[in-house]
């Protein structure tokens, strides 16, 4: 059963699971898999420019029509030195994904040398543009989210996307607490640990009592968080499918802080 959650401010109800997309080597297994979860009521999908997958998200969006969907593509930070690099790597991705805007368009990691400020204005000027709907962050510390609000001279920052899994909890120490502060979503990557849960003993006995995989306790786990979107990355209908099997019920608190004894 899918359930649905909203993105960042917008009001937009996107799955509470979208779809990664980095690293899809089957083109046509990823299609048949990716048609199966849109046709289930997955909506969300991420790619980037640097994905060299933007093309097969083409794919999928001619296949099931562009309405169905919310599109973040994201931006490589050298193409932020200026509004007009901006614009042609957004025009980029457009090209690629065949659509005028995506519904959402994030700098990919920050810039190590550019201010925040010139970044966010850059790529405020792809939505003025029209050819974003939404701006977000990824990769950004507090401080960095904190500079990029500021600097904004009308757009909200929507999302930062994150790295957190099972295994790498930092964030919920500051990032989470602040994104929620400020009603931001925080969309984690890598929420599966790339496919390798911990097999821990605590897991083992929960996978018994609940009668779920590791893979669907670590995302519902995830998103106990109600700011929290995993975007986990799968080419085969089967994972598909397990994947999807996360969402609908919930853990126990009891059952969640069992799990939460046994990580760092
Ligand atoms: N913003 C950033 O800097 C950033 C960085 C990294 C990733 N991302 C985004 O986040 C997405 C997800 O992160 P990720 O790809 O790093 O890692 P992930 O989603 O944690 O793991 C993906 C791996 O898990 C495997 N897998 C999926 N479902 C499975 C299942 N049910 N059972 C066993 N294995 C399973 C996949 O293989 P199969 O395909 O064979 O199922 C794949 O090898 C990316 O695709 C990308 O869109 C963003």
């Amino acid at each position: 059963m899918i359930t649905y959650t909203q993105m960042g401010k917008t009001g937009e109800k996107v799955s509470s699971i979208g779809l990664g997309t980095y690293g899809i080597r089957d083109y046509d297994q990823g299609e048949e898999a990716f048609l199966y979860a849109i046709d289930q009521g997955i909506n969300l999908i991420d790619t980037a420019e640097i994905y060299n997958t933007e093309d097969f998200v083409g794919r999928v969006i001619r296949k099931v029509g562009r309405e169905k969907l919310f599109i973040t593509t994201k931006i490589h930070p050298k193409n932020l030195a200026s509004k007009e690099s901006a614009l042609k790597s957004a025009r980029g991705s457009l090209k690629r994904l065949g659509t005028d805007s995506v519904d959402l368009i994030l700098i990919h990691w920050p810039h190590d040398t550019m201010n925040i400020g010139d970044q966010i204005r850059n790529i405020e000027s792809v939505l003025k543009e029209g050819l974003s709907r939404y701006i977000g962050v990824s990769n950004f510390s507090v401080q960095q989210m904190e500079e990029g609000r500021n600097s904004t001279s009308s757009a909200e920052i929507v999302c930062n996307q994150v790295k957190y899994n099972l295994e790498e909890r930092e964030i919920e120490r500051d990032v989470i607490p602040y994104c929620e502060e400020k009603s931001m979503s925080v969309v984690a990557y890598t929420p599966i640990s790339k496919g390798s849960i911990s097999q821990s003993k605590s897991m083992k006995k929960l996978s018994g009592t609940t009668g779920k995989t590791p893979i669907q306790i670590s995302l519902n786990f995830l998103m106990r968080k109600p700011s929290v979107i995993p975007i986990p990355k799968t080419e085969r209908i089967e994972h598909m499918m397990e994947i999807i099997g996360s969402m609908g019920w919930r853990l126990s608190d009891k059952d969640s802080s069992l799990l939460s004894g046994d990580v760092k």
